[in-house]
């Protein structure tokens, strides 16, 4: 149960595809796409166009890991290895526990997903990881350590000598209430940056997608349904995009515009749950062929995870594979031959869901949207029966042009450049929507005078 609030903004985002500074002194701004999984940085730097900051292994992107080891901490793929042979040492998927009370389905089901970390309620009710007999972590102090290592990044690839890079932009899931925005927002001024606004990932997917289509944007009124299913979570957002006439100081100018219509998602239909599903397989493989106690076994599990995430990945372009694990418990190896109906039937429950969040999109809208393009965000929607469940929910075949990895940090490094000083940007007009679940409680009602304060929030 859901409504839509709709925040009319008259904001500018300010875009053009190779931007210049106005001014030789204006500071590197950032994005940081950080999402279940992955996290992507987005940087605009004085006199350069916008780009992917590269990680230390000159990678796109970064595992959102973060561990501790014998006193040394370690972020990415590195904290990824640590996890492997010590689980609990290693946090991750963490996004979804930002701003939860410790009793949250969300955070019971974590605890049941991930049995090796030891999660308690704080005095305060909400969750803490204990690490050690000295040492509590809260999901805020992770996700910042993930943002400022983010902030390291950029300075480290783009950075002037010494120069400290403070301002960003971050995107956040359109259905994040005021409290998990909040969260965020802490865990940022705990990595010593200053949010010139968080943003919903549709929306700066959207911007993304209207910043490189400018030229197709005219008085006609085109649509575009972007389908983003992530590890963690579904959503599906109907965007609009047409020119549209503004005053500005007394001239009316034509300006583009996109305008978001309608949300939908699904907090629980994502990757991660498939790979649960698989992995379960696998263990009921295992015991069927006499093997031990595997659930008792964090490493083990560990492993059973990492090749069910290996497999779903192989399935989606092979019909069969096998699993396989070297010294899985006790000395013993791992073999089992999967095929993609397996999988497929494993899952068959969560492909009707896929449909459920495009029709919510499309009913948000009221009608509007006819003959909406879809397009693909988020690594979920490569696995062929989702792409099917799509196919057949639009009656179209998805459109494949967008950069479904990049589209959220690129949209949001131009919004970070428009709202920063010392950038000269043209303009795009933002009309973005946010879902609020009903069980937030609210601290104060939002109207029309709050709606500059929310979308600046
Ligand atoms: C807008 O562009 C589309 C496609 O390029 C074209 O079919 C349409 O006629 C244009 N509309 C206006 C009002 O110029």
């Amino acid at each position: 149960m859901s409504f839509v609030h709709k925040m009319v903004s008259t904001l500018s985002v300010l875009v053009l595809p190779l931007l210049l500074s106005q001014f030789a002194d204006g500071a590197s701004v950032i994005s940081i796409d950080l999402g279940t999984e992955w996290m992507k940085v987005g940087i605009v730097s004085p006199g350069v166009p916008m780009e992917i900051v590269l990680n230390k292994e000159s990678k796109r992107k970064t595992p959102a890991v973060v561990a501790f080891r014998d006193g040394v901490r370690t972020f990415g793929e590195d904290a990824v290895t640590v996890g492997v042979r010590f689980p609990k040492n290693s946090y991750k998927y963490l996004l979804d526990l930002l701003g939860k009370t410790y009793d949250h389905p969300l955070v019971q089901d974590y605890k049941a997903k991930f049995p090796y970390y030891e999660i308690v309620a704080s005095d305060r009710g909400t969750p803490v990881f204990i690490h050690d007999e000295n040492t509590r972590f809260t999901p805020e102090e992770l996700v910042a350590q993930l943002l400022a290592k983010a902030k390291e990044f950029a300075e480290i690839s783009h950075g002037e000598k010494g120069q400290q890079i403070t301002e960003c932009v971050i995107t956040v899931p359109g259905y994040f209430n005021q409290a998990e925005r909040k969260a965020m927002k802490d865990a940022a001024a705990l990595a010593g940056l200053n949010v010139l606004q968080l943003i919903n990932d549709y929306t700066a997917i959207a911007i993304n997608y209207g910043i490189f289509r400018r030229k197709e944007i005219n008085e006609t009124a085109w649509y575009a349904l972007f389908f983003d299913m992530g590890a963690a979570s579904t959503a599906a957002a109907l965007v609009e995009y047409k020119n549209v006439k503004v005053k500005d100081r007394g001239v009316v100018e034509t300006v583009p515009q996109m305008q978001v219509l309608g949300v939908g998602y699904d907090r629980t239909l994502g990757g991660i749950e498939m790979t649960l599903r698989l992995r379960e397989h696998l263990i009921k493989g295992w015991e069927a062929g006499g093997g031990g106690d595997v659930r008792a076994s964090p490493r083990a599990m560990e492993k059973l995870l990492r090749e069910a995430e290996r497999l779903k990945i192989v399935l989606s372009a092979n019909s069969e594979f096998y699993a396989q694990i070297e010294s899985l418990l006790d000395d013993k190896d791992f073999k089992l031959l999967v095929t993609r109906k397996e999988l497929e039937d494993l899952c068959a429950d969560l492909y009707p869901r896929v449909a459920a969040v495009i029709t919510r999109a499309v009913a948000a809208a009221g009608g509007a949207g006819a003959g909406a393009r879809l397009v693909l965000a988020g690594g979920g929607a490569r696995s062929p029966p989702v792409q099917a469940a799509l196919t057949s929910a639009m009656g179209q075949e998805p459109a494949k042009s967008i950069n479904a990895d990049e589209a959220a940090a690129m949209g949001a490094v131009y919004r970070a450049a428009s709202l920063a000083t010392g950038y000269k940007v043209a303009p795009l007009n933002v009309k973005d929507a946010v879902v609020l679940p009903v069980q937030v409680t609210f601290t104060r009602h939002v109207d029309a005078a709050d709606k500059l304060v929310s979308e600046r929030n």
